[in-house]
């Protein structure tokens, strides 16, 4: 009795081990291609828990990117965007929605261009997603 408890114990514990080696994390990632402005782009994410603070991203640095396990509640993190020579054009928008079961592994990358923000999931190609608005 007792060593089938142990038993089914050690079956459950690998089971629950290689499931979460198997759930990569998500990450979103942030690049500045401003390729006509050469702007800085200041980047600003939250979610509910996390505020992630400014970072100023110059022409084709390395991009900014960031990477969770979503959490059992629905894991959602904002960003706000900013360029121009005095940060006068902005965007506000949802950079990761989790749903209502945990995702592994998603890659949402954004990239700010002169015209606006796009996006590509998982390594598709981009799309334009939202325009600059003007403070
Ligand atoms: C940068 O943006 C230009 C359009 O402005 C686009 O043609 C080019 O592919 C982008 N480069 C990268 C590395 O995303
Ligand atoms: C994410 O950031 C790290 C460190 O800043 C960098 O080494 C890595 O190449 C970045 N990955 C992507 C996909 O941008
Ligand atoms: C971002 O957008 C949300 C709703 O769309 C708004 O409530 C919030 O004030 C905006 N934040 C900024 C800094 O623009």
């Amino acid at each position: 009795m007792k060593l089938a408890f142990i038993f089914l114990y050690l079956i459950f514990s690998l089971h629950v081990e290689s499931n979460v080696e198997k759930c990569h994390k998500n990450m979103v990632a942030i690049q500045n291609n401003l390729t006509l402005s050469r702007s800085i782009l200041k980047v600003h994410c939250v979610s509910k828990d996390d505020d992630l603070g400014d970072h100023f991203l110059r022409f084709q640095d390395v991009a900014y990117n960031f990477s969770f396990h979503d959490s059992l509640l629905i894991t959602r993190f904002k960003c706000i965007l900013w360029k121009g020579a005095n940060l006068e054009y902005h965007q506000n928008f949802t950079a990761y929605q989790g749903g209502a079961y945990l995702k592994c592994g998603k890659f949402n990358s954004w990239e700010a261009r002169d015209d606006g923000i796009y996006f590509s999931r998982n390594r598709e190609p981009m799309k334009l997603m939202y325009i600059w608005d003007k403070y």
